[in-house]
């Protein structure tokens, strides 16, 4: 691949309500859209998160427990759904401001082996951002050749693409400033940490928990879990509030912005 692309993962905690059910933020979608047009990134992959599409449907039938019994079934297809309607929103959304937008479904393009990608069919995606096109995924629902099925997190597709397309960047757009010493929703002397490496991140682990909210795939927590192997790599990753004006459009861009960059 000629151009190195950025994966921006918006956070379902910043494209829906979080605290209800089924409930879009449609002008945050639209604005956030608004600024990945005018940022105008010559390679972009999109993953976004389940916020209160994904994650309470998930929960209630037990899904990332993998397959038990078969009442798990309907609550598996009512998940998927769900992820689809929002993902349509986002899709459209990117459409109407003149985005190549097009989904690609990880149910159907990837199986996970105990919780983990095992295969990811990638060759649509890849000549998708060859013909530059902007594929859009989003944590699922996915086939588990161990458990039956499992959740497969927004977070862990943005680091398994990231490194399998060698990604120039990973913006992560959350409700939060970035990375603080503590969830700065509970603890008012959390404090925002703006640079760390891994090595400070070992230290730091234990005071990162996971969301206040309903999240199946570990909230903070499991996203800065998600993210380090891609920091390995090399992969300059930024954590940055989409909830605010301009900061995921600034790190689209590389430039000076509000948030936590996470280095090796
Ligand atoms: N140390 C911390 N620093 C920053 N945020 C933290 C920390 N510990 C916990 N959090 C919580 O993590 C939340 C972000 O993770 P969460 O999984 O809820 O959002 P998301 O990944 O955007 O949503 P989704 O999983 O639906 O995509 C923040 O809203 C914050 O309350
Ligand atoms: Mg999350």
């Amino acid at each position: 691949m000629s151009v190195k692309p950025t994966v921006l993962k918006l956070g379902g905690s910043v494209i829906t309500d979080k605290g209800k059910k089924l409930t879009p933020n449609l002008p945050a979608i639209e604005r956030l859209t608004k600024e990945i047009s005018r940022a105008n990134v010559s390679s972009l992959v999109l993953v976004h998160g389940g916020g209160s599409f994904g994650h309470p449907v998930a929960e209630q039938y037990s899904l990332a427990e993998g397959y038990k019994d078969s009442s798990q079934i309907m609550g598996f297809s009512m998940t998927h759904q769900a992820m689809t309607k929002l993902n349509k929103l986002i899709v459209e959304s990117l459409i109407n401001h003149n985005i190549p937008a097009v989904e690609v479904q990880p149910s159907s393009c990837v199986v996970t082996k105990a919780g983990r990608i095992q295969i990811i069919e990638d060759r649509p995606l890849r000549k998708m951002l060859e013909m530059g096109f902007v594929p859009v995924l989003y944590g699922d629902t996915v086939f588990d050749s161990e458990t039956g099925f499992d959740i497969l997190s927004g977070d862990q597709l943005v680091s398994s693409l990231a490194i399998n397309l060698n990604a120039h960047r990973i913006v992560v757009g959350v409700d939060v400033n970035g990375l603080y010493t503590g969830d700065p929703k509970t603890d008012s002397a959390a404090r925002l940490i703006r640079h760390v490496t891994l090595e400070e991140l070992k230290k730091l682990e234990h005071r990162i928990e996971g969301s206040k909210v309903t999240d199946v795939t570990g909230g903070m927590l499991g996203k800065i879990f998600e993210l380090k192997p891609a920091v390995e790599q090399g992969i300059q990753t930024i954590i940055v509030n989409a909830t605010e004006s301009n900061r995921v459009y600034k790190a689209l861009k590389g430039e000076e912005v509000v948030g936590t960059i996470i280095e090796r």
